[in-house]
């Protein structure tokens, strides 16, 4: 069993003023993080659900996973806690999200009549493809120069630990009984819904601020796009194999000790800042 995880109660300082194109050599970038960071405080507490129904079911046999598992709750209540703070400036800025953050919340609402076991799945697929979003970002950390450090650190604090806690919903999934059929259609249900709520996001947001109408914002986000299809399908399609386990993929680098800066005292991490 590996180490276990450290809850870290972090704590963001917003500014009334922060504005919500926190990136501003590539404002798209921004605009698709933001559109992520609307699905959180809807998807984590659906996998928080799934994984405290586990526990509450007495599915998780191994003590040690349990604890482990109460862990990555934590953590992903965190998680969501904190975008539905940030997430309420940008509701401020383009009520127009509003509406899409509804359609989001109905989405999940429907997903938890379905069995914890689909939960566990989509849990697990769910943290394979929050994964993949991290490799993604260690790649591509040069478009966060000049970035906003709050924000920033917020995205980058939450992806640390994504990668940090990615095999504890894929055990929990496999101590409830398992299936990679399950997994599969789960983890591409997590990933269109991730796809569709980012893209209804962005559309929302370029078209308040008119860069629908920009041949650059749509050039960048479609490479992006296509560049995170290229990183994520591979590990998609391995983690869906028989014997496949999340502890075969390797961690992005940038990323693997950058957690350990963390200071319980404060509740901070070390913020963001790139040369
Ligand atoms: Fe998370
Ligand atoms: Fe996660």
């Amino acid at each position: 069993m590996s180490d276990p995880l450290t809850v870290r109660r972090v704590r963001f300082g917003w500014p009334d003023d922060l504005d919500p194109i926190w990136t501003p050599r590539t404002p798209e970038l921004a605009i698709a993080a933001n559109s992520v960071s609307m699905l959180m405080p809807h998807a984590e507490p659906y996998v928080v659900a799934s994984t405290r129904a586990a526990l509450g079911e007495g599915l998780i046999a191994d003590p040690e996973l349990a604890i482990q598992a109460q862990a990555y709750v934590a953590q992903e209540a965190q998680h969501h806690v904190q975008h539905r703070r940030f997430n309420d400036l940008l509701l401020a800025r383009y009520p127009s999200l509003a509406r899409i953050d509804r359609a989001e919340a109905w989405v999940f609402s429907k997903l938890r009549s379905r069995s914890t076991r689909f939960g566990l799945a989509f849990a697990a697929g769910f943290e394979t493809i929050a994964f993949v979003s991290a490799r993604w970002v260690d790649k591509h950390m040069g478009l966060l120069r000049e970035a906003d450090p709050t924000a920033a650190t917020m995205f980058l604090w939450h992806l640390a630990e994504e990668v940090e806690h990615k095999r504890v919903a894929f055990d929990v999934y496999e101590a409830s009984g398992g299936g990679r059929l399950r997994y599969w259609w789960a983890m591409w249900m997590a990933g269109w819904i991730l796809a569709l709520g980012a893209l209804a996001g962005s559309l929302a947001v370029l078209w308040s601020t008119r860069r629908i109408f920009a041949p650059s914002a749509w050039f960048r986000l479609i490479g992006w796009s296509l560049s995170f299809i290229f990183v994520a399908l591979p590990v998609m399609v391995v983690s869906a194999l028989p014997g496949h386990h999340p502890d075969d993929l390797a961690d992005p680098i940038g990323l693997e000790h950058w957690l350990d800066h963390f200071d319980p005292e404060t509740s901070t991490v070390a913020e963001y800042a790139l040369p």
